[in-house]
């Protein structure tokens, strides 16, 4: 979470705009911890910062284009200011490199993914030398070592374990734009967590491309790093994103279950499709039944676990049978929370070079039908909390409210008894009205 201060008068403004996912959101706390050491301060809007950085997401649609339009919109500021500096940071960065520079000339600088920690360097050398800058080199050979940088950690704060992909899923620029998959070393992550319970987090969220498959250099697996984690620090709950079904083992599950009271009954285990002969051209290294097969395996250890996933439609090739397949798993996995996406072609990866590209209007059916089968039995399964007792850890409170997540990842509401602080406190809610993504109940 973002913490905005009202600027002092020594001190310089930032505005960070964030696109995508959760890495991306922990790349900014990075940047903006980065450079409150520079002396710089995140501001609210554009008009009040001296630095700019959009912190860009390749994933999906017109991602170049979105930057594009977003520098626009500062022509003004920067006319006004010629001091201003923009830059574009994060997987847009990585995947056009100078040519950013070159098609937009509002643009100050560009750094790629493994240039965050080198962001301070870059803004003072553009103070002093008015030089534009690229710094968009991958650091495959450095072992990946970094601290957790977060200003206000809060309850909850997310860690990076691993950084890039090699699974080269054949839809997903990823691989491109993070590079090669490295992960941290056990020992460093033991004192990180450590040391962010010192200062009063009570909840990790693990981060990486595809955590499960995370390897330190001295041979632990992910199954071992949650174990270590859970046994020697003070962390009270851990959960981890995202994760891939094809390493998602029996070792794994079973560690889940064996720390229970502690590792997040919560699993998002994207699928992408529900049919054996479109998963193989994704390059999923999973067929339908093998999936199934996973998520069996997880409900026999963990029975009240929760499942959420990400589906693409519309994949090349994909026929109305194949998409039916997809339609028909969500009838045999119950999936608290879905993501799906059109597919949409990437640069440098194999599925845009297919020739059976689907029509956008036949994409867009097919997505409209998807999410109109889930609402329904997102709806129905969210039912069996009412009347429940849930966990939860109070993140905050507003209005007289608390607001905290349970174990299976709901946001949580109740009313506030009195006057006791709760945040950060472990609370039982007894629920008394459910929707898909949130639960609202009393306090016990
Ligand atoms: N088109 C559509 N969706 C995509 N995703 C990744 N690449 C693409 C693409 N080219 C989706 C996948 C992934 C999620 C983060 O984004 O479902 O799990
Ligand atoms: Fe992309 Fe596949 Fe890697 Fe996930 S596992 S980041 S979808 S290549």
């Amino acid at each position: 979470m973002i913490n905005v201060k009202p600027l002092s008068s020594k001190r310089q403004g930032v505005y960070i705009s964030t696109y995508g996912c959760q890495m991306n959101e922990n790349d900014t706390e990075r940047m903006l911890s980065l450079l409150e050491m520079v002396n710089y301060e995140p501001v609210n809007s554009p008009d009040q910062a001296s630095l700019i950085i959009i912190n860009s997401c390749s994933v999906r649609e017109k991602p170049v284009h979105k930057v594009h339009s977003e520098v626009g919109r500062y022509k003004e500021l920067k006319k006004n200011n010629p001091d201003l500096l923009i830059g574009v940071g994060g997987c847009v960065a990585q995947q056009e490199k100078t040519r950013l520079l070159t098609d937009i000339p509002l643009l100050d600088f560009v750094f790629g993914t493994d240039a965050i920690d080198e962001l301070p360097d870059i803004v003072e050398k553009l103070k002093s030398s008015h030089q534009k800058i690229a710094k968009v080199r991958f650091e495959h050979q450095k072992p990946y070592q970094i601290q957790t940088l977060v200003r206000n950690p809060g309850v909850s704060t997310f860690v990076n374990i691993t950084k890039g992909c090699d699974n080269f899923c054949t839809f997903c620029v990823v691989p491109f734009t993070r590079g090669r998959e490295r992960s941290r070393a056990l020992a460093e992550l033991v004192k990180d967590v450590q040391s962010l319970v010192q200062r009063g987090v009570k909840e990790v969220t693990l981060l990486g491309q595809n955590v499960n498959s995370y390897k330190s250099a001295c041979g632990a697996n992910f199954a071992q790093l949650l174990k270590t984690l859970s046994r020697e620090t003070d962390i009270q709950r851990i959960r981890f994103t995202t994760s891939h079904p094809k390493d998602f083992n029996e070792e794994l599950v079973q560690v889940m279950f064996e720390e229970s009271e502690k590792v997040m009954e919560y699993i998002h285990l994207p699928v992408q499709s529900g049919n054996s002969k479109v998963l193989e051209r994704m390059n999923r290294g999973y067929s339908r039944e093998e999936y199934i097969q996973k998520v069996k395996m997880i409900f026999k250890y963990l029975p009240q676990a929760v499942l959420s996933t990400d589906i693409i439609v519309g994949f090349p090739g994909e026929t109305e049978e194949q998409f039916q397949e997809t339609l028909s798993l969500l009838d045999e996995v119950p999936y608290e929370s879905l993501y799906a996406f059109k597919y949409s072609p990437r640069p440098f990866t194999k599925a845009a070079r297919f020739s059976d590209q689907l029509p956008e209007d036949v994409k867009s059916e097919r997505l409209q039908r998807l999410f109109d089968k889930h609402k329904s039995i997102a709806q129905q399964l969210s039912q069996k909390y009412v009347g429940k007792i849930v966990q939860v850890l109070v993140e905050k409170t507003s209005e007289g409210r608390g607001i905290g997540r349970s174990t299976q990842n709901k946001v949580v509401h109740f009313p506030l008894k009195g006057e006791q602080e709760l945040v950060g406190k472990m609370v039982d809610v007894q629920v008394s009205e459910a929707f898909p993504q949130t639960l609202r109940g009393h306090l016990l």
